[in-house]
């Protein structure tokens, strides 16, 4: 299958060894430096490739040394960049994780570009050449939660191509009236699979089974909601389930998870598994990629996810 990963392309410093009083200081040294291709339809495209599928990325970049280390980054990892769009207003979406001496991380943004996102970046040609669209990033882009999205998911419904979304909260708090603007969305939405904290801010609630009634009558044909080191929520509105996470004694990076975790659920639709089965597959990947350092490093190939999901059963 080959998705069309629509959202946020970031480029991702992280920086270990920051002394607490960095501010006070004229200058420190640190203990190590990463950098790394990120944001979500960027993990999720780079996830899908090393799971054996294809992935197409469209996002924003600036005609930076950043624009032009992302572009490198797709291509190195089997990603086609022919869709990232050049911005030239703000430059390309950097950030900056900082690492204090208690391993406690704390993040700087550059994401101008967001302001930036809209419908007509998705054109038909783009939707033409894939099987499908995945959108990361609800409650990120302003023009796209405000109805851009909406319009998107259904000319990707309309060509018969599959939608799959996800969300990526930034701060907001529970406001009621807020799932309202969702409904729109979830019309032309087939797999809506977003984290609990997440689902909270559109329904003030944590409580998985009651946020599925509320999305009962949406049109989805699944719905999902991530739980952390407690797994999954899924279910197909005949039946629901909660799938518990592969246990993991050496947790050492959780950033993406989320990410990996969809895209595992994506490979495992495209090779015909079942809503249940995919989301077993996305817990199982996600559990792979947590013991490694990097939203997508520890990713294993599908083969191994398959001998894992039988292993299990
Ligand atoms: N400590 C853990 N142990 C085992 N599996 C985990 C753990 N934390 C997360 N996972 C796996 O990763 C999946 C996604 O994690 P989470 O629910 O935190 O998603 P998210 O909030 O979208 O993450 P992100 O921070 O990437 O946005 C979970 O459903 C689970 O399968
Ligand atoms: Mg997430």
């Amino acid at each position: 299958m080959k998705i069309l990963c629509f959202g946020m392309v970031v480029c991702d410093y992280l920086i270990a060894g920051i002394p607490s009083d960095i501010m006070s200081r004229n200058g420190a040294p640190i203990q190590s430096l990463r950098l790394s291709g990120g944001g979500d339809a960027l993990n999720v495209a780079v996830g899908l490739t090393r799971l054996g599928q294809e992935a197409i990325i469209c996002g924003r970049i600036a005609a930076d040394p950043t624009g032009a280390y992302l572009t490198e980054y797709c291509k190195d990892n089997g990603v086609s960049p022919d869709y990232l769009i050049q911005d030239d207003e703000f430059p390309s979406a950097t950030s900056f994780a900082l690492i204090d001496p208690s391993g406690e991380r704390h993040f700087l943004f550059e994401n101008r570009i967001y302001a930036n996102y809209s419908a007509e970046m998705v054109n038909e040609r783009m939707i033409e050449s894939a099987d499908g669209v995945y959108f990361g990033s609800l409650l990120t882009f302003p023009k796209l939660d405000g109805g851009g999205l909406a319009e998107i998911f259904r000319r990707v419904k309309s060509a018969g191509k599959l939608t799959a979304m996800d969300a990526a909260i930034h701060g907001q708090k529970f406001e009621p009236g807020r799932m309202k603007s969702l409904r729109a969305v979830l019309e032309a939405t087939d797999i809506f699979f977003p984290s609990i904290a997440e689902m909270e801010i559109y329904t003030g609630s944590r409580n998985p089974y009651k946020i599925a009634e509320s999305v009962r009558d949406s049109g989805l044909r699944v719905f999902g909601i991530k739980l952390g080191e407690a797994g999954c929520y899924v279910t197909d509105f005949s039946d629901e389930k909660i799938i518990p996470a592969v246990p993991v004694q050496n947790v050492v990076d959780t950033t993406g998870a989320g990410d990996s975790f969809f895209a595992g659920f994506l490979s495992g639709w495209a090779n015909g598994y079942t809503p249940f089965e995919c989301a077993k597959i996305g817990n199982i990947v996600a559990s792979y990629a947590i013991q490694k350092l990097g939203s997508t490093i520890g990713i294993p190939s599908f083969d191994r996810v398959v001998a894992d999901l039988r292993a299990s059963a």
